[in-house]
């Protein structure tokens, strides 16, 4: 009787453990990527974003980016190269890279990594369409590609093209207040040539023209900001309600209200939480959070100090950006209070 009693308990330790072990392979079996993205987070209360499922889907298609993959094991796991949903078109220096590393946090946003320059660049265009699907991430066919090449913006052939691609394309335009953002094309430009030893004008002498006193509408810098005039070329192929404003100034200070804007326009089950960005003192700028291992701040290239531009300069550059920003204002329906 004392045997049985013993053979009965070591029983139920062992039924105990198998079916724990059925639990656990159960508990794997729903990291795998072969549900839907959206029967898998849609279910789901917002707050009950599953980060091990985030996890899991970056460290899988981060491995599949670098190359260690089969063909087996893409058509295994249903991955794909897809054309991007959303393109964020500019603007230089509004910010775009912090848009889409931020973005890229939601579990159904894949980004391609480097500026593709399809559209802009005659010789990639002319690779054509297969060229440019080849240039995007594996993906699972529910999330969605986004790419971010801001000489879109200002280049007049771009809205005719990307519209032969997809007419109901979604469009991300990140703006900053534009004297701001033409100091840091500017600065961009200066780094570039003090890398090279080369000297540089300074902003001043480019930015307003020296025998008129006036605005020099001649310098690329200048002629980026007018958003407005680049936005009227777009308008002539997209309605303004495929596009989204972000406010790139906006994006610095307080990030998660802008992105939780961009989710709704994206039509995103709200992923994006305060976990994924903290501010990181040092840098000055907000950083991005993935998991409890996984964090990183966009380069030292984002975030450069400016250098001094006289006051009268500035107030000139406002007061000419004015009436372009109050139109910019009433087209898109977003005001950004600039001065
Ligand atoms: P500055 O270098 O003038 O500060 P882009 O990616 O379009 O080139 O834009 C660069 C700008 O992104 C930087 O301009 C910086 O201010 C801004 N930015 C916004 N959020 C940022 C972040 N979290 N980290 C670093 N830079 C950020």
């Amino acid at each position: 009787a004392w045997l049985r009693q013993k053979l009965l308990v070591l029983g139920s330790l062992a039924v105990g453990s198998l079916l724990y072990l059925v639990a656990r392979v159960g508990s794997l079996d729903r990291l795998q990527p072969i549900c839907p993205i959206e029967g898998r987070f849609g279910a789901r209360g917002q707050a009950e974003f599953p980060l091990r499922a985030l996890q899991f889907k970056r460290g899988l298609l981060h491995e599949f980016r670098k190359g260690n993959s089969s063909k087996e094991q893409v058509r295994l796991h249903d991955l794909v190269q897809q054309l991007p949903k959303a393109i964020i078109i500019g603007v230089r220096k509004g910010g775009t890279r912090a848009l889409l590393e931020m973005l890229n946090l939601h579990p159904a946003v894949v980004k391609a990594s480097q500026e593709i320059h399809f559209f802009d660049n005659d010789e990639n265009y002319a690779k054509g369409i297969e060229w440019y699907r080849k240039k995007m991430p594996f993906s699972y066919p529910q999330q969605i590609t986004i790419e971010k090449s801001p000489a879109y913006f200002i280049t007049e052939e771009v809205p005719e093209r990307i519209y032969k691609m997809n007419s109901s394309i979604k469009l991300l335009i990140i703006v900053r207040e534009p004297t701001t953002r033409a100091i840091s094309d500017y600065t961009q430009v200066l780094e570039g040539k003090e890398r090279k030893n080369k000297t540089y004008y300074k902003f001043e002498k480019l930015a307003i023209d020296p025998n008129t006193c006036e605005v020099n509408t001649k310098y690329k810098a200048v002629r980026t900001s007018i958003y407005t005039k680049h936005l009227e070329r777009w308008l002539k192929y997209f309605p303004i309600e495929q596009f989204h404003i972000v406010d790139g100034d906006r994006l610095i200070t307080e990030p998660l209200p802008e992105l939780q804007l961009v989710e709704k326009f994206l039509n995103l089950p709200p992923r994006i939480s305060q976990y994924n960005l903290y501010f990181n003192a040092t840098r000055g700028f907000y950083c991005l959070r993935f998991n409890i291992i996984f964090n990183k701040c966009l380069a030292g290239s984002k975030g450069r100090i400016h250098p001094e531009v006289d006051p009268s300069v500035i107030t000139k550059l406002r007061k000419f950006f004015h009436p372009f920003n109050q139109k910019f204002y009433q087209i898109t329906g977003r005001t950004l209070n600039w001065p």
